[in-house]
């Protein structure tokens, strides 16, 4: 196709304000799904199809479109990728389009994630195409929003197209808008092929399954091709485009949006942000931003039942076919038993890749307090990489260098007291702060990384009422006075709650540990004590009294069947705890202890 012809953009939106529904309305009014085989959320449903192994997942879709002038361009709607937190992959897809749909529902106005997407787009220089979404739905507001959408990014109200996804009004105008607003692709033909992978993912049947935006030459199908930040070389089995169903081509040009088929088995080799090129006559320079995924936060997870660790590893391996940033290695904890440590981009990553654990493999897991990656420099000059608290050396430290992060805060002007606070009981250092428009306001923080890993967006969103929102980048490392804080049971440190924490916060988590595994742990038939300690200085301690524990003086008379009940009830009991040293803890005190709440 000419690059004249070719639109790629995508559409930013906030969950649930329509942008499913308006892929729909996209997908039925350029004919590539006739009206009798419509049904809703074509590509949702696709996604699921794929899960099941049958169909490759739309990640974009070529959509061909006769504009006013009478030629038939072809608009790429490129979907930004499931996990949609990770600013890093978004720019990514966003820096394969020339454009951005900016989708708010009329009734509800612009949200701060959205907002956040907004000036990733800005930043990659899309044009942004301003759209009011449910115009049809009585509590549409659309010029008090039309009004807020302008005054962010800068445009005249009217030029703020309101459409209705569900019925299709200004659908067809919206298309004519992107033809007309956003520039098409531009790239040397002739050159070298250069194409960057906005998204890859892992197919049960055809390996995987890597989608990429050629910026400069071609293509083509017989050609080996080139990963240009390892150099590996790859055989090219397919190369398609999306229309709704996959569709094979004999090759992507400049400007092009498409799919590529290599036989790889895993998306590490195939990363987002790589540049592909031709085997035998490649390009000598990437294209910008290819970054390495580096994992910044660690879990341990360990399976609930012992008998579970092969289907935890299984898991794992399986969604690491699709997810080339989680890193693992086997782990064994005094407490928990066998396990896996595990490295995640940030805490969301860690969430989703639980939840997906515990709800796709049905395996019931405890995660320990997740920490960040820490460098320390013995006195006698040698350093260790620390990315678990247990690991900590013991002997004279000189120093400790933790991870910093430079921290974007959006918000309404209201709360920025709040977040000050917040940040500066965080360890944050103030870098600057701009007023976006009269009540929002954007605040830059630098952030050691441990402080936000924790429980800072509930802390945040609790104070700014869900209105706030953080993006966050790596910065370096610094130095900070850190210790790690034991503690123990009867005089035995349990590994799962050791921790590294900023001196002045080390007495305080003592306390709160302890009480609360007072509260935790069951009286036991000698008196346990709880303690906190740096080293071998004990900073907090908690009692657990004695009791004697008899469950038949319940039973008087000689109910034998009763007797019997009881005694293999305490006996279920006891599979549930576990042992450390000598005092029984229930697996529910590890999982409550554990818990970020
Ligand atoms: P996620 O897939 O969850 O991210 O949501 P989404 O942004 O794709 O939104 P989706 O298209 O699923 O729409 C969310 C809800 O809004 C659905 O119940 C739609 O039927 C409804 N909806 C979408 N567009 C319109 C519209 O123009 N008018 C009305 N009344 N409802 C709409």
């Amino acid at each position: 196709t000419d690059p004249a012809l070719i639109r790629n953009f995508c559409i930013i939106a906030h969950i649930d304000h329509g942008k499913s529904t308006l892929a729909d309305r996209m997908l039925q009014l350029t004919g590539v799904v006739e009206d009798r085989q419509m049904r809703a959320q074509y590509l949702d449903r696709m996604d699921i199809e794929r899960e099941r192994g049958i169909t490759i997942k739309s990640q974009a879709v070529r959509l061909p479109f006769t504009a006013l002038d009478d030629e038939t361009y072809v608009l790429n709607l490129i979907d930004t990728p499931g996990h949609v937190d990770f600013s890093y992959e978004v720019s990514r897809s966003l820096a394969a389009c020339e454009g951005a749909i900016l989708l708010v529902d009329a009734a509800q106005g612009i949200e701060a994630q959205t907002l956040a997407n907004l000036y990733l787009a800005l930043e990659n220089d899309l044009a942004i195409i301003p759209v009011l979404n449910k115009i049809d739905l009585p509590a549409a507001q659309p010029e008090k929003y039309a009004a807020e959408l302008a005054n962010i990014i800068g445009c005249e109200p009217d030029e703020v197209l309101k459409v209705s996804a569900k019925t299709g009004v200004g659908v067809e105008e919206l298309l004519n808008e992107i033809v007309g607003k956003v520039p098409p692709p531009v790239g040397e033909a002739d050159a070298p092929a250069r194409a960057m992978i906005f998204d890859s993912v892992y197919d049960t049947y055809r390996g995987v399954v890597t989608y990429v935006r050629v910026v400069d030459g071609r293509l083509g199908t017989r050609e080996r091709i080139a990963m240009m930040s390892t150099g590996a070389t790859h055989e090219m089995l397919e190369v398609g485009v999306i229309s709704p169903e996959p569709t094979k081509v004999e090759g992507l040009g400049v400007g092009e949006v498409g799919y590529l088929i290599t036989g790889v088995k895993d998306v590490r080799q195939s990363r987002v942000g790589d540049t592909v090129t031709s085997a035998t006559k490649g390009a000598s320079e990437m294209l910008a931003g290819y970054r390495d995924p580096k994992p910044m936060v660690f879990s341990g997870l360990y399976p609930i039942e012992g008998t579970d660790y092969p289907v935890l590893r299984d898991a794992l391996e399986k969604l690491q076919l699709n997810d080339a940033a989680l890193v693992f290695e086997p782990e064994t904890s005094a407490a928990l038993g066998f396990g896996f440590r595990c490295g995640f981009l940030g805490l969301l990553h860690l969430e989703i890749t639980r939840a997906r654990l515990e709800r796709e493999f049905n395996l019931d897991l405890i995660s320990t307090a997740p920490n960040v990656v820490y460098q320390v420099i013995m006195e006698d000059g040698t350093e260790h990489t620390v990315t678990n608290p247990s690991e900590f050396p013991e002997g004279k430290i000189d120093t400790v260098h933790e991870p910093m992060v430079k921290g974007t805060l959006l918000a309404p002007s209201d709360f920025v007291g709040p977040i000050m606070e917040l940040c500066q009981g965080r360890r944050g250092v103030l870098q600057g702060m701009d007023y976006l428009s009269e009540d929002r306001v954007e605040m830059r923080y630098t952030l050691p990384l441990a402080e936000i890993v924790f429980d800072f967006f509930d802390q945040l969103k609790s104070r700014t009422k869900g209105y706030a929102s953080l993006d966050y980048e790596p910065s370096g490392d610094q130095a900070a006075d850190l210790v790690k804080v034991d503690i123990l049971l009867q005089g035995e440190a349990v590994d799962a709650f050791s921790a590294i924490v900023h001196r002045d916060k080390a007495y305080s988590y003592g306390v709160e540990m302890t009480k609360k595994l007072r509260e935790l742990i069951p009286r036991q038939h000698y008196e346990v004590p709880i303690q906190a300690a740096i080293g071998s200085r004990v900073i907090a301690r908690e009692n657990i009294r004695a009791i004697r524990k008899d469950v038949l003086s319940k039973c008087y008379g000689g109910d034998i069947s009763r007797k019997r009940k009881l005694l293999e009830k305490q006996k279920e009991g006891k599979k549930r705890m576990k042992m450390v040293g000598r005092v029984e803890v229930p697996q529910e005190a590890f999982i409550t202890a554990l818990s970020t709440e």
